[in-house]
């Protein structure tokens, strides 16, 4: 039994050393302490011992036992930690710290202006309202003092559906609805897609993005429009940007202007985006008819307001440089990407 015991750690250190990987220390596991391995073949002679040996037999065998249990675990640790060793240093290692390989996405043009003029506005007092895109005349025409039949419509030609929706053609359309749900005083700021029926050029899409404000209160006058129009545009540029109104015609104000700013992206000097001018119109506005106000369930004796539609799209152009429109909707992220850092 002695030198069985002797004979069995002997051949189990010579394996141990020869046993390289994990498949290795398991089939060396087997062979060992398997059901029909050395130790359990020992476990078999006891049986046949001399009783006044078997205990001290016994004991010796369940030393051995332990022995090899611990030795084996010892190994298997070791040979785990170098295959891990091996992993890293393959070429199949896992770093989950990498950057990722997958392209980002990023803001549109559009977006970031729009959150940004938000945010101005919003630091003013002016809720942000959302407004549908389907509308009906009533809202993108009648509550705004252009009748059926009105001139004013031709310059706002859009798409119709079967139903009669049309896909409203200036964000001035929600007006009377957000006019009815807050009522008087209200200072609120919409943001939108607009749709016309439009030829398309440099500066003209079918699809462009507008931010409506109105501010209805007692004693609003113009300089409450200019003063707001110009904090906004100096925030949006920092910097003072020249600027100039014009008389301009909207069934909906009284008076109304066009609100225009110096070409940012050539200076003022002339260039496609501004049709040579210098000058590219950024802002129509004015004060809101009392009509439009009867209609949104004010009383125009009681308060006035005045209203903007600040043609978001085209100052995404001039505040990003951007010489033609059509790229906006173009779905190239070549362009669009750029923006995000700016
Ligand atoms: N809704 C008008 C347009 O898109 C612009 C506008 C808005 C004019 C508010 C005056 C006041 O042409």
């Amino acid at each position: 039994m002695e030198k069985k015991i002797a004979g069995i750690i002997e051949s189990f250190t010579e394996a141990a050393k020869a046993a390289t990987d994990s498949a290795a220390v398991e089939k060396l596991r087997v062979a060992f302490l398997g059901k029909k391995g050395e130790i359990s073949e020992l476990m078999k002679d006891l049986k046949s011992a001399a009783p006044e040996q078997k205990k001290e037999f016994g004991q010796k065998i369940n030393l051995l036992k332990k022995d090899v249990e611990g030795k084996l675990a010892d190994l298997a640790a070791e040979i785990e930690k170098k295959e891990l060793e091996a992993l890293i240093n393959s070429a199949e290692r896992y770093d989950v710290t990498m950057p990722s390989s997958v392209d980002t996405g990023s803001y549109h043009p559009i977006t970031l202006i729009q959150r940004e003029v938000e945010d101005i506005f919003a630091a003013m007092g002016f809720t942000i309202e959302d407004y549908d895109e389907i509308v009906d005349d009533y809202h993108c025409f009648e509550a705004l003092n252009i009748p059926k039949h009105h001139p004013a419509r031709d310059m706002q030609d859009t798409y119709y559906l079967d139903n009669g929706q049309l896909l409203k053609t200036h964000t001035s359309a929600a007006q009377n609805a957000i006019m009815r749900k807050y009522g008087a005083p209200l200072r609120a700021i919409f943001p939108g897609r607009c749709f016309r029926n439009e030829a398309i050029d440099a500066c003209h899409e079918n699809t462009f993005f507008q931010m409506e404000g109105i501010m209805i209160d007692k004693d609003i006058s113009i300089s409450n429009l200019i003063y707001f129009m110009k904090t906004m545009l100096s925030e949006v540029f920092q910097r003072d940007v020249q600027v100039r109104l014009r008389p301009g015609f909207f069934p909906f104000v009284e008076p109304g202007f066009e609100l225009d700013i110096s070409c940012q992206v050539c200076g003022g000097t002339g260039c496609p985006s501004c049709k040579n001018s210098g000058w590219l119109e950024l802002c129509p506005c004015g004060m809101i008819h009392p009509n439009v106000l009867t209609a949104g369930g004010i009383d125009p004796e009681e308060y006035t307001g005045f209203a903007f539609g600040l043609g978001l799209t085209r100052l995404a152009m001039m505040k990003y440089g951007v010489k033609d429109i059509r790229t906006f909707n173009s779905g190239n992220l070549k362009s669009l990407s750029q923006f995000e850092s700016l």
